[in-house]
């Protein structure tokens, strides 16, 4: 079956073809329209902008997602779309392109979770991955566990207290002199530094708990940046990008050990923009190895928000029943309501 994806969350708006069934989960187009030029003259993503950008790009990506795909809407089994969470002005642009298209072409109709969305990244890249398995979300809004007890039923377990992972690397990126969104800059910066240059707090709360916060160590960042402005003295950039990043990713793989603890799973999922890291990425798979636990991560093209990604997750909500209708709306908030 054929299942059109779309996205428009917060600031790419992407359109995508996936083929999805018994034995095959394959990406039929995937297309992607980035704002990120636009908002990086702001140092970060301006929601009227965003929701403009997106009522520009939608009806063409679209049609360039189907014509890449090489079908028709006549040919699709559902279209599925990012309801929430994300910027309400920025969801509204899709669900409604969404429902018009599904209501003119007669076809059904999927809210989707963007959560649940980059977790379904990961079974586009591993077609055999079935739930259960513990997902760790690290994005620009979201460092949160999840126990994923099937495709459509998640519960989560902890996270951040604060500030989102991706939050946190474009802040530090940002006071360092690079261009909106760090995160990926930060990422190769960090291979030139030292990891223990820099003494800074860990972002793992103390205890069993499953809980992060990375105000303190963005504080503790920030100051010694101002102290060493204040003294005159030379700031080595890699440096703090290392142990910047080596802490954070220190904090996750130690938080995630006590979340495969807790819930007795077998399988980890990473998934969100931050996926993409590399240092997290290598860090996650030794420490897997060394717990043979198994890893499954989505292809780094496929952590960034994408219309790919909603496709899959759409349909395993389609194959549950779960329709939506004309009535449906957008949600800024994580639960929907
Ligand atoms: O999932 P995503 O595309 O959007 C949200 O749903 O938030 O995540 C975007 C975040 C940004 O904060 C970006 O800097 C971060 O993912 N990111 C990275 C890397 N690539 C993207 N952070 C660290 N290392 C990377 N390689
Ligand atoms: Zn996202």
């Amino acid at each position: 079956m054929y299942i059109l994806g779309m996205e428009s969350s917060c600031d790419e708006t992407s359109a995508a073809v996936v083929e999805m069934g018994d034995g095959v989960r394959a990406i039929r187009s995937n297309i992607v329209a980035s704002q990120i030029e636009t908002h990086r003259l702001y140092g970060g993503v301006v929601p009227e902008i965003a929701s403009r950008a997106h009522i520009e790009a939608i009806s063409r990506i679209t049609y360039q997602a189907l014509e890449e795909a090489g079908i028709t809407a006549a040919d699709l089994g559902g279209i599925a779309v990012t309801a929430f969470p994300g910027l309400i002005g920025a969801l509204l642009v899709g669900v409604n392109f969404a429902k018009s298209m599904a209501y003119s072409r007669g076809l059904p109709l999927v809210a989707v979770n963007h959560i649940h969305g980059h977790v379904a990244a990961a079974y586009l890249t591993h077609p055999d991955l079935k739930p259960p398995f513990l997902a760790l979300v690290v994005s620009g809004g979201h460092t949160s566990f999840y126990r994923v007890d099937s495709y459509t039923d998640f519960c989560e377990i902890g996270g951040t207290r604060d500030d989102a992972a991706g939050e946190a690397f474009d802040k530090i990126g940002r006071v360092i002199g690079m261009p909106y969104p760090g995160g990926a800059a930060l990422d190769r910066l960090a291979y030139e530094g030292d990891p223990h240059a820099i003494v800074l707090p860990s972002p793992a709360l103390g205890g069993d708990s499953l809980d992060l916060s990375f105000s303190g160590i963005k504080t503790a960042t920030l100051n010694y940046l101002n102290g060493m402005r204040q003294k005159g003295e030379p700031i080595c950039e890699a440096d703090v990008a290392a142990s910047y990043t080596h802490r954070i990713v220190e904090a996750l793989v130690k938080k995630t050990e006590r979340a495969l603890e807790q819930s007795k799973m077998s399988t980890l999922v990473l998934a969100g923009g931050v996926a993409a890291n590399s240092h997290l990425r290598s860090a996650l798979e030794s420490m897997c190895q060394k717990r043979g636990v198994r890893l499954a991560m989505p292809d780094r093209s496929l952590c960034g928000d994408n219309g790919a990604m909603i496709a899959a997750a759409g349909y395993f909500e389609l194959l549950r029943g779960n329709l939506a209708g004309t009535a449906l709306n957008a949600s800024a908030n994580d639960d929907g309501l």
